[in-house]
Formats: structure tokens, sequence, C-alpha cells
């Protein structure tokens, strides 16, 4: 059983995530097919690889160490953040270490509480299952998982009607690990049950520029330090996105220019990608436009925002959002988002943006 990995149709691929959201559409100026593969190989399997977030590793490198130690199965696992930071990474990097089976799927995958129990009775002792966007899971499905998960039972019905009747199957002690982007949207009862949650925060360069030396060692490109930093700092805190615009810088110095990837080559490839020196694309310069220039610094609602960038809510609040608010540049107001003095500046946009709406007092 060890090292098997199952995905189970029709869930998302592994490499990628569910692209069928568009939540989890990434911000990504250029994809090609070439680099799902080249994604697959970057994609870290042990803890060891796993750079960056500290202080969660050390926790997960506990959790599962003690379950070894005591020959369990590992608690149940949560990981929670935004696209891009290493969740599936995650599922398959405890898989891995526990030597255990891992089978993948996803919660708008499974529809009905059948496809869970089919999944669920075929596992083997100690095996991962892995639910990507576990917070899409219908509520029918969710309320199979509860006994699964605390008691390693499942009831299920046979039958209809006054005939129908209900039997309980023992199932083997096994680890769910979930991932979501939206840990707000998960109920109660589910998040309860997961004894580790695991959130990840966007990266600082300094990891990020690890990830890209790495990258760039299996990938077999030259970067020196100067390269590296340059790409990270561009990278929006995401590893995903480190990774991609390695390769496009790779691509740059390929055909522009011969030698290692050095700070200047990286600033001018991301540049000719439409990439800014804070890592903002067309999409996020077009949410600060949308918010300085064209609502006069007034509060926008997301729906609106979206609509004026071509872009769904979801993916403006999971796949943007996050990072212009980590980097001031953009803040949330009970009105709705604002652009802050750093957005106007960033843009080259004179004008100073409306103060935040003073906060209702209830008292
Ligand atoms: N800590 C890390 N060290 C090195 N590479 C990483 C790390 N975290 C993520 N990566 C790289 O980033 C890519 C994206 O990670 P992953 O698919 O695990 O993100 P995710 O959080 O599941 O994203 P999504 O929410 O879109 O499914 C991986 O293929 C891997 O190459
Ligand atoms: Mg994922």
């Amino acid at each position: 059983m060890s090292g098997r990995q199952e995905v189970l149709a029709p869930g998302p691929s592994t490499a990628e995530g569910d692209s069928s959201s568009p939540a989890r559409r990434q911000v990504d100026p250029a994809a090609d097919p070439g680099d799902m593969v080249d994604e697959a190989r970057l994609r870290p399997r042990r803890l060891a690889e796993f750079l960056g977030q500290p202080q969660l590793t050390e926790h997960l490198h506990i959790v599962l160490e003690a379950a070894r130690r005591r020959g369990q199965a590992v608690d149940h696992l949560l990981f929670a953040g935004p696209p891009g930071l290493g969740k599936t990474t995650m599922a398959g990097i405890a898989a891995a270490e526990m030597g255990v089976g891992l089978r993948v799927t996803s919660g708008p995958a499974l529809a009905r509480s059948g496809d869970l129990a089919a999944i669920l009775t075929d596992l083997q002792p100690g095996d991962v299952l892995f639910i990507d966007e576990i917070h899409r899971l219908p509520r029918p499905v969710e309320e199979v998982l509860y006994p699964a998960m605390e008691d390693f039972q499942l009831d299920i019905l046979i039958g209809k009607g006054p005939t129908a009747r209900s039997i309980r199957l023992d199932l083997p002690r096994f680890t769910l690990v979930g991932a979501t982007t939206r840990i707000g949207l998960l109920t109660g009862p589910l998040r309860d049950r997961f004894g580790f949650l695991g959130r990840l925060d966007l990266y600082d360069p300094v990891s990020l520029a690890g990830i890209v030396r790495r990258a760039a060692g299996i990938l077999n490109v030259a970067v020196d330090d100067g390269g590296a930093t340059e790409i990270a700092t561009r990278s929006r805190g995401t590893p995903r996105i480190a990774n991609r615009l390695l390769r496009r810088v790779r691509d740059y110095v390929e055909v522009r220019a011969e030698g290692a990837i050095t700070a200047m080559l990286a600033a001018q490839g991301l540049e000719l990608f439409g990439v800014d020196h804070l890592g903002l694309d067309k999409v996020d310069r077009a949410i600060l436009d949308a918010l300085c220039v064209r609502f006069c610094g007034r509060p926008v609602g997301l729906v609106t925002l979206a609509q004026c960038v071509g872009e769904e809510p979801d993916t403006v609040e999971d796949a943007y959002e996050p990072f212009l608010l980590q980097q001031g540049l953009i803040q949330r107001t009970p009105r709705g988002r604002v652009a802050t003095a750093n957005a106007y500046s960033h843009l080259g946009v004179p004008g100073t943006p409306e103060p935040p709406a003073p906060v209702a007092r209830l008292w």
C-alpha cells in the first residue's frame, strides 16, 4: 500500500487542483501544458523538502512523528489558506511520511452520499483520504462523514420506504485530510472533527527565494541569488506563482539573453510578462484602478468590483484580495473595498483615498 496514490474520478487532478471552479483559477500570466508536467516534478514529497511555514511544518512533524511511534493512523488534518500555498502538497506529504496510500477526491466530485460510501469502504487501514475544496461538500454527504471521522463507522440505508433499513459498517482507521480556501464556509461540526488545523499564510520573500532555487535545481535552470530574490519578491507570497514566474523567466532568458538568471534579467523578463515590481499583474492593477480612478476612492462592493475587472467575485476574493490586503494596497470596510494611499502611489495616480467608513457604534 505504501506510495499508492489514486485519483478518484471525477475529482480534480492532483497536480493543479480543480480548475473548473472560478475561485480556483490562478493568477497566472501564461500557463502551458509543459508547465503542468514541471509542476508535478516540483511538488515537495517529504516534509523536509517543504520550505517556509516553519511553525506549521514543526507542528505537523510532531503530529506525524507521534502517530508513527504509536503505530496509529494520524488524526484528521485540515489545511486552509489561499490557492497555491501548499495544501494539496501537504496531503501528499502526510501520506508519504506515514508510508500509507493516498486517495484523492474533492467536495464537488462527491455529489451523492453513495459516492463517499464507495470510497470509504475501499480504504485500507491507515490510508489518507484527501478531500480538496471540502467546503463544497454537499450537506447529506457531509453528514455521512461525521460518524466515519469520529467512530470509523458508516451508516448505510438499504431499500426504500417502509422496508428500508439502516446498517452500520465498520471502517478501517483512516486519516481524512481536508483542504479549503474558505475555512469560514466550513460548518462547525465538520471543522470540529479535525484534530489538527494548519493555516497556510502567504510566504515571505526569503522562503520564496529558497523555493525558487529548489525549483531551479530540479528544472536545471541556472539562477543566481539576486535572480531568485527578484522572482521571489514578485511572486505574491505564493510558491505556485514563484515556480511559474521562474519558468517564464527561463523562457525569456533562453530567447532574449543567455547564461544564468540574474536580478536584472528576472526583472526584465517579468516586466515583459506584465508582472510589476510588487508582483501585481494586469487584474491586480485593474482592481486598484477601479478603486482609485473609476470609483474615485469610494467604497466598492465585491460583485461590482469583480464585474469591473471581468472576474468572478470568488476569484477576486480568493486569488487576488489576500495579497492586496497583505500589501496594504486595499482595505475591506463595512461599505465595500477601498484603496489605500499605497495603491494611489503604486499606480502613480494623484488623489487621496476616502477615509474608511466609521465603525458603527452599537452602544
Ligand atoms: N512549501 C513549499 N515548498 C516548495 N514548493 C511548494 C511549497 N508549497 C507549494 N509548493 C509548490 O507550489 C505548488 C502549489 O502547491 P499546492 O498545489 O499544494 O497548493 P494548494 O494550496 O493545494 O493550491 P489550491 O488551493 O489552488 O489547490 C506545488 O506544486 C509545489 O510545487
Ligand atoms: Mg490544491
